[in-house]
């Protein structure tokens, strides 16, 4: 399905199946771009304010999937999505799917096989943003699956998000991305939130800590692409900065936050971790090297 747009340029339609919070964001945002935009979710009350924004209201999972080249997927686990999709039935084969369905990769995977086998072009996509953020230039969408999907709805895709890239040809890589951010993500939170506790326990303001100190813990990204090679090369020798010169100033925060009555679960995580990994042998190497530590045994 196509149609004329004021510059005179064909767009085609696209269907988006799931209309939570994140999928009426991005059914908004295929609208908002002039795509033909075509909604179904199964709870039906929550299309009525796309529908009078112009999208079109499916009356079954089949006539979505049927409407449009493009069926954009967004609901809460894999299994649900797989459900959904077998409603279509037939209508599937030849279809391009994309699903944005949060999800482990080894989910994502099985629904990614069973779609391929039906027939479907399919892409699985990891969006990187809350809903106010689709269609952002900054918001970046990782993808896995099938490159010539990618290569043909790529700049319909383009609108949820201006920083999407394909991963890998595998659905279910997109996803490992996705959690290693946020994993990353949680770590520096929690790092800080601690900090925060031991600052205000002093009475002193965390804003004013950041006016002073915001340097310092922004300079802390530029360290990721050292550990990164360190990690992929598996090389941890270092001239500075060893494991030994973290060690005492890990002790000294368990230490200090002690002795405020601060919970020191945190730091004394990281204690363990730097003093077995000194205690191995790993004096001289990099931070880095406690990756081993994390890996499969
Ligand atoms: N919201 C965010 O900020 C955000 C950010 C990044 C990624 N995501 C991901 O986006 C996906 C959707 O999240 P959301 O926040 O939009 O969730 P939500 O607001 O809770 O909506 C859930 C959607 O899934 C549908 N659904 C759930 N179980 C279903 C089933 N068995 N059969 C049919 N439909 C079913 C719901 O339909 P009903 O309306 O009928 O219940 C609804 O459309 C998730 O994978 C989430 O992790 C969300």
């Amino acid at each position: 399905m196509t149609t004329t747009s004021g510059n005179n340029s064909a767009r085609p339609g696209v269907s988006v199946i799931g209309l939570g919070e994140m999928g009426s964001a991005l059914a908004a945002a295929f609208l908002d771009g002039g795509h033909p935009t075509t909604v179904w979710n199964r709870t039906p009350e929550k299309a009525d304010a796309l529908v009078a924004k112009g999208a079109r209201r499916a009356e079954s999972v089949r006539d979505a999937v049927a409407a449009s080249g493009l069926v954009v997927v967004s609901v809460k686990g894999n299994a649900a999505a797989r459900d959904i999709l077998e409603l279509a039935g037939d209508a599937l084969s030849g279809q391009a799917v994309v699903n944005l369905t949060d999800g482990t990769s080894a989910e994502i995977r099985e629904v990614a096989e069973w779609a391929t086998g039906q027939g479907v072009g399919y892409l699985h996509g990891q969006i990187m943003t809350i809903a106010p953020g689709v269609g952002q230039p900054e918001t970046v969408v990782f993808y896995g699956g099938s490159d010539t999907v990618y290569d043909r709805h790529r700049s319909t895709l383009g609108l949820l998000g201006g920083r999407g890239t394909l991963v890998s040809a595998d659905a279910g890589v997109p996803s490992l991305y996705g959690m290693a951010v946020h994993g990353t993500m949680w770590g520096t939170l929690n790092g800080f939130l601690h900090a925060a506790a031991l600052l205000t326990d002093e009475g002193i303001e965390v804003k004013h800590f950041l006016e002073q100190a915001g340097a310092s813990i922004s300079a802390l990204s530029g360290i990721f692409p050292m550990i990164a090679g360190e990690v992929d090369s598996g090389e941890f020798a270092t001239p500075f900065g060893a494991l030994e010169h973290h060690l005492p100033s890990v002790e000294d925060l368990v230490k200090e936050s002690r002795a405020r009555g601060i919970d020191d679960e945190f730091p004394n995580y990281t204690l363990g971790l730097v003093a077995k990994a000194v205690a191995d042998g790993h004096a001289n190497d990099s931070y880095a090297r406690l990756v081993e530590h994390f890996r499969k045994r």
